[in-house]
C-alpha cells in the first residue's frame, strides 16, 4: 500500500519526506488555508519536496469551470493529480480530463455507488472519507466497510481507478485501509508520526539499551 501526507503545511511534507516513505501528497481547500499559502504556491513547493502524485482541488462549480481550472493546476507539474467532487458536474469534469489525460482524483466519496461512477468516469483515484463517515455512524467499521466493497467493485468489474482511504484521523483508519485492501491511504503528519510508535517498542528500546551498557 503506498503513504501519502495529507497536509499542505511546507514543514511536515519536508519532514515527512526525509523518511523516504512517502509516495505523495493530497491537499483541499482546508488543508491549504491552514497551511496560509496560496494553492499555487503551496504545489509549487509541493512538488519540488516529494516525487509523486500531488492532488490540487479545483472548486466546485460547472464542468467547464472545473475542466478550465484544473487545465491551469496541470500545467504547473506532471505529478499534479486534479481533485474533483463527487457531483453530476464532478463526474463530467472527471470524463474529460480523462480525455485529455489529465490525472483526477474524486474527492467526498461515502458510498461504492458514488465509487462506480468516479470509476465509469475514468477518475484516477477515489477517495472515500473514512473520519467523516465515522463521524456519522454508529458502526466503527463503516470506513472498512465501504474500502472492502470499493477494492471488491474495482476489482470485479476491472477497473484501474485506485483507492486513496482519506479523512484519516487516526491509526485505527490507516489499519482499516491496510486489511481491506486499499491500494492508498493519505494520512495527516500527526497520525504518520504515531505510525511509528507503540508502548511495547519505546520498553523494548529502553531495555536493549539498558542491557547493551551491561555487555
Ligand atoms: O483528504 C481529505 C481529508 O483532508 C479530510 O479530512 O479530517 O477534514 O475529514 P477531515
Amino acid at each position: 500500500m503506498q503513504l501519502f501526507a495529507d497536509t499542505a503545511d511546507i514543514e511536515e511534507i519536508r519532514e515527512a519526506a526525509s523518511w523516504k516513505i512517502i509516495d505523495g501528497v493530497t491537499t483541499n481547500p482546508t488543508l491549504i488555508m491552514r497551511a496560509g499559502l496560496s494553492l499555487t504556491d503551496a504545489i509549487q513547493k509541493i512538488v519540488s519536496l516529494v516525487d509523486g502524485p500531488i492532488s490540487a482541488e479545483v472548486a466546485e462549480g460547472s464542468t467547464e469551470a472545473m475542466v478550465e481550472e484544473a487545465k491551469e493546476y496541470a500545467a504547473m507539474h506532471p505529478n499534479i493529480v486534479i481533485k474533483i467532487p463527487m457531483t453530476a458536474e464532478g463526474v463530467k469534469a472527471i470524463k474529460a480530463l480523462d480525455e485529455i489525460d489529465i490525472r483526477t482524483n474524486c474527492t467526498l466519496v461515502f458510498t461504492v455507488s458514488q465509487a462506480l461512477m468516479a470509476a465509469k468516469a475514468g477518475a484516477d483515484f477515489i477517495s472515500p472519507f473514512l473520519g467523516r463517515l465515522d463521524d456519522r455512524t454508529e458502526r466503527d467499521d463503516a470506513g472498512y466497510a465501504l474500502l472492502r466493497d470499493m477494492r471488491r467493485m474495482l476489482d470485479t468489474y476491472g477497473f484501474n481507478s485506485k483507492i486513496i482511504a482519506a479523512s484519516i484521523r487516526n491509526r485505527k483508519h490507516v489499519e482499516q485501509a491496510i486489511c481491506a485492501g486499499a491500494h492508498i491511504a493519505t494520512v495527516p503528519f500527526r497520525v504518520l508520526k504515531d505510525m511509528f510508535i507503540h508502548p511495547l517498542t519505546d520498553d523494548g528500546l529502553k531495555r536493549f539499551a539498558k542491557d547493551a551498557k551491561k555487555g
